[in-house]
């Protein structure tokens, strides 16, 4: 199982603190955030992993990662995002380096309360399609600003909207995503969205289609800190208070 980490874009939310820095170095806590992500696939078990980065602070990576040994981390491997052209285009630059094996994806900015070792090993048991790690939100507000999945009677995902006006359900798709190899060539059919990016909504929504996917329901907290201002400042809060990742 490789780890891709996602710590690109463009952090346009987080206006102006992230004018001058990466959304992902800016601090949780004690540390900068992509500690965070970093830790959380570690105690999952995932020692091997690539952080993908763009624009004018990538270096900032290195400096404070290195080699990852520090974090537990045996391989890091690093790739650049020429622009912000979405979370599939960004993952896609780590074909590569995740070859024949099944990848655990993280979005940098996102923060759990407890680890999420047993999804990881679930899918690394017998990686076929997708997993999502879905988590309840009852705020139909906040809802509107995620990836919210529709599910049938049975509770499987008939579809997945990507900000609905109308949340379909109560959960919604955090940045954490399981895939075996097949996803490379997901990402190589992929149009650019109508925002003029690779939308992982939609590759997810090939998986719904394939029905080849599955998910959990994360328990404990979960946060987008890179959602707004007040969001980033409420994942601080709870982090500082309760602390993260825990077992
Ligand atoms: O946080 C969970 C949500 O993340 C999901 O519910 C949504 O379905 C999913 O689309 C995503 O929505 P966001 O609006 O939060 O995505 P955002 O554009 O903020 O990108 C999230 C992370 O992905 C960001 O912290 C860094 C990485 N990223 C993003 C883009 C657009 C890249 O590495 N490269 C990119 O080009």
């Amino acid at each position: 199982m490789r780890g891709v980490i996602l710590a690109g874009g463009t952090g346009s939310r987080l206006h102006p603190l992230t004018r001058i820095t990466n959304k992902h170095l800016l601090p949780i806590g004690d540390r900068p955030m992509i500690s965070y992500g970093i830790e959380a696939l570690v105690k999952a078990g995932v020692t091997e992993m690539m952080v993908v980065t763009g624009g004018t602070h990538a270096g900032e990576f290195l400096r404070l990662l290195s080699n990852g040994q520090e974090f537990g981390v045996e391989r890091l491997l690093y790739a650049y995002q020429e622009r912000a052209g979405g979370i599939a285009e960004a993952l896609g630059l780590a074909a590569q380096f995740v070859g024949d094996d099944a990848a655990v994806v993280m979005l940098a900015d996102n923060i759990f309360g407890r680890s999420f070792v047993s999804s990881v090993r679930r899918f690394s048991d017998k990686p076929q399609g997708a997993r999502l790690l879905l988590a309840e939100v009852k705020d139909p507000a906040h809802l509107r600003h995620l990836g919210v999945p529709e599910l049938d009677e049975a509770g499987r995902i008939v579809r997945i909207v990507e900000k609905p006006d109308d949340p379909p359900s109560t959960y919604c798709v955090t940045g954490v995503y399981l895939y075996d190899s097949g996803v490379f060539d997901v990402i190589r059919t992929l149009r650019p969205s109508g925002r003029g990016e690779l939308e992982i909504t939609d590759v997810n929504n090939h998986y719904v289609a394939e029905g080849l996917i599955d998910y959990d329901v994360q328990e404990g907290f979960w946060g987008d800190a890179g959602e707004s201002i007040d969001a980033y400042y409420a994942v601080n809060d709870h982090v500082r208070r309760y602390g993260a990742n825990l077992d």
